[in-house]
C-alpha cells in the first residue's frame, strides 16, 4: 500500500503512523523526522532546514522533494510506504504523482486526520520526543513514559521540540491551513481521501484508521 497521512500539527500523524506502518508492514516515512535527523547530525541540509522549521515555515520544495524521493527509493519502500508530512503543498503533491507515474505506481489512499484546534494545542504543549530518535513520541498526560524524561523505547532523553513554542505552533497552523489543506481537495478530485476523527484513545484512532484504509468505515 502507498498511503499519505495528512492532518494539522499535533493531530497524531506520527503516533498513528508508527502503528499503521507496523500493521501494514510498510515503512513510515516522515519528512519532519528526516529533517530532525539531519539537524542532530549537523548536516548542511539540517542547518538549512532548521531555520525554516524554527520559524514554523515549510522547508523549500527543492530540498524537500529530493530528500523524500531518495527515501522512497530505498529498498524497504519497494512495496509501499506510509508518508507522514509529505506532500505538504500542491506542488509537492504534483511532484509525488509524477514520481509515482514514472515508476508505474499510484497512491492507494490519503488518510485525513481531523482534530479540533484546542485539542491540537493541548497535544503539542504536552508532547515530548526522544533526542536519539524523534519518531519515539510521548505526552506528559496522554502517553506518559514509564520514567519521566526517559524514552521507553531506547532510553534516550525526552525533550520538547523547539518548534512547539506557542508562537511557532500558531504559525505552523496558519501554514497548514493555507498551504497543506489544499492538497485534500487535490486528492479528493482523485477519489483518494478518507477522513476520520483523530479524537479518542490512540488505539481507538488506530482501529478507525485501519477500518477506513481497508474500506470498512
Ligand atoms: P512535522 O514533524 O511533520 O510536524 P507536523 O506536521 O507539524 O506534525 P507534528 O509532528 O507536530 O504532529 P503529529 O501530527 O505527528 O502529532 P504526534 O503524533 O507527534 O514537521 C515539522 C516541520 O518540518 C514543519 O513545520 C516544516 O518546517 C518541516 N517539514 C516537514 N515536512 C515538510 C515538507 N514536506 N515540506 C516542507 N517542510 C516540511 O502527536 C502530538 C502529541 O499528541 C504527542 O505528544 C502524542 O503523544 C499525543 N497524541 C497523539 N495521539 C493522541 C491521542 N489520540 N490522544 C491523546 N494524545 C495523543
Amino acid at each position: 500500500m502507498r498511503i499519505v497521512l495528512v492532518g494539522p500539527p499535533g493531530a497524531g500523524k506520527g503516533t498513528q503512523a508508527a502503528f499503521l506502518a507496523k500493521n501494514l508492514s510498510i515503512p513510515h516515512i516522515s519528512t519532519g523526522d528526516l529533517f530532525r535527523a539531519n539537524i542532530s547530525q549537523q548536516t548542511e541540509l539540517g542547518k538549512l532546514a532548521k531555520s525554516y522549521m524554527d520559524a514554523g515555515n515549510l522547508v523549500p520544495d527543492e530540498v524537500t522533494i529530493g530528500m523524500a524521493k531518495d527515501r522512497m527509493e530505498q529498498p524497504d519502500a519497494e512495496n509501499g510506504f506510509l508518508l507522514d508530512g509529505f506532500p505538504r503543498n500542491v506542488s509537492q503533491a504534483e511532484a509525488l504523482d509524477e514520481m509515482l507515474k514514472t515508476e508505474g505506481m499510484k497512491l492507494d489512499g490519503v488518510l485525513d486526520l481531523e482534530v479540533p484546534e484546542d485539542e491540537v494545542v493541548k497535544r503539542i504543549a504536552g508532547r515530548r520526543i526522544c533526542r536519539k530518535d524523534s519518531s519515539h513520541v510521548f505526552h506528559v498526560t496522554y502517553s506518559k513514559p514509564k520514567t519521566d524524561g526517559v524514552c521507553d523505547v531506547c532510553g534516550g532523553e525526552l525533550y520538547q521540540r523547539e518548534d512547539d513554542s506557542e508562537d511557532t505552533v500558531r504559525k505552523r497552523l496558519e501554514v497548514y491551513h493555507t498551504q497543506t489543506e489544499p492538497i485534500i481537495d487535490y486528492y479528493k478530485a482523485q477519489g483518494l481521501v478518507v477522513t476520520i476523527s483523530a479524537l479518542g484513545k490512540v488505539d481507538e484512532v488506530t482501529k478507525r484508521a485501519m477500518a477506513a484504509l481497508q474500506g470498512d468505515a
